[in-house]
């Protein structure tokens, strides 16, 4: 094992790197900073998304030169395969929660090698919790390592789904979900996926669903949820593609499984499930 392969050392780093990522979001509060919009009004990007991209990409490139990165703002690599190491980079996951309301964001790092998740780490960086794990050794917040997931009793379960997927929407239609949440105890929307995704891994939430993510939501919130033995697919039950947009769909592996069996399976037989394929 070389320096460039060495997962430890890169956990460690990566650890040490995205708190220093923290502390600097947490500066640039008192600061102005412009706000942008990408491919739609709603679709937001400020100059503190892109700083930390940056940020990461020069301590990446200066220790780790052989490692790829994929990050949201596009300051990495292009990235068209999986052979390597690979850092999955959102530096601000939940930019619509920054900018309204200065809480409520993540920074989302997945680390992978030959396709194979190894190391994630999901910052909510006003809360100051780190959730993380190197695979193989057990889910971390901050310093409590956490238990794997239990099985539960759908009438006590909390899906995380934002509104628009059971309301009418060009991706999904709307009775695919609608008549789980009569079951189910409640839902919650958070508005960061690295955040759901991480309270998934943590047992906060049961399940997270979302029509449209890319690899940089989702990748690290993977790792987190089946190093406790939770399920991550796409919203149809196949296995996510890492390098592409997915629907997805994460959970508590009785959870997971009840509901793809009963309401989302049924949903794709009576052909009424997807409108639109996420891409
Ligand atoms: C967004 C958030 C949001 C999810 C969107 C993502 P961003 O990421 O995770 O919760 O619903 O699909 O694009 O743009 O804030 O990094
Ligand atoms: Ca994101
Ligand atoms: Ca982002």
């Amino acid at each position: 094992m070389t320096k460039q392969t060495n997962m430890e050392n890169i956990y460690q780093d990566a650890k040490r790197w995205i708190r220093e990522a923290g502390k600097d979001i947490i500066a640039s509060f008192k600061t102005s900073y412009s706000i942008d919009t990408k491919s739609n009004p709603n679709d937001l990007v400020t100059d503190i998304d892109k700083q930390t991209e940056k940020f990461f990409i020069e301590k990446i490139n200066n220790h780790y030169p052989n490692h790829r990165i994929m990050g949201e703002e596009g300051f990495g690599d292009q990235v068209e395969d999986t052979s390597g190491i690979i850092w999955f980079l959102d530096p601000i996951d939940g930019t619509m929660n920054f900018v309204h309301q200065q809480t409520n964001f993540a920074i989302s790092i997945g680390i992978y090698e030959d396709g194979i998740g190894k190391v994630a780490l999901i910052y909510d960086v006003t809360k100051d919790e780190l959730y993380h794990c190197i695979k193989g050794e057990g889910l971390f917040i901050n310093d409590e390592k956490q238990a794997a997931l239990n099985p539960v009793e759908l009438s006590e379960t909390l899906l995380a789904i934002n509104a628009t997927w059971v309301t009418e929407n060009h991706r999904i239609d709307p009775r695919t979900f609608s008549p789980l949440l009569k079951k189910i105890r409640g839902t919650r929307s958070y508005g960061s996926a690295a955040i759901e995704m991480a309270y998934v891994a943590a047992g906060r939430l049961d399940g997270y669903v979302s029509l449209r993510l890319a690899p940089w939501d989702f990748a690290a919130g993977k790792i987190l949820i089946e190093e406790v033995g939770g399920i991550c697919t796409t919203v149809d039950n196949k296995p996510i593609d890492i390098l592409k947009k997915n629907t997805i769909f994460v959970g508590n592996e009785s959870f997971h499984t009840h509901v793809q069996k009963n309401y989302i399976q049924p949903a794709i037989d009576q052909n009424f499930y997807l409108k639109k394929p996420s891409s």
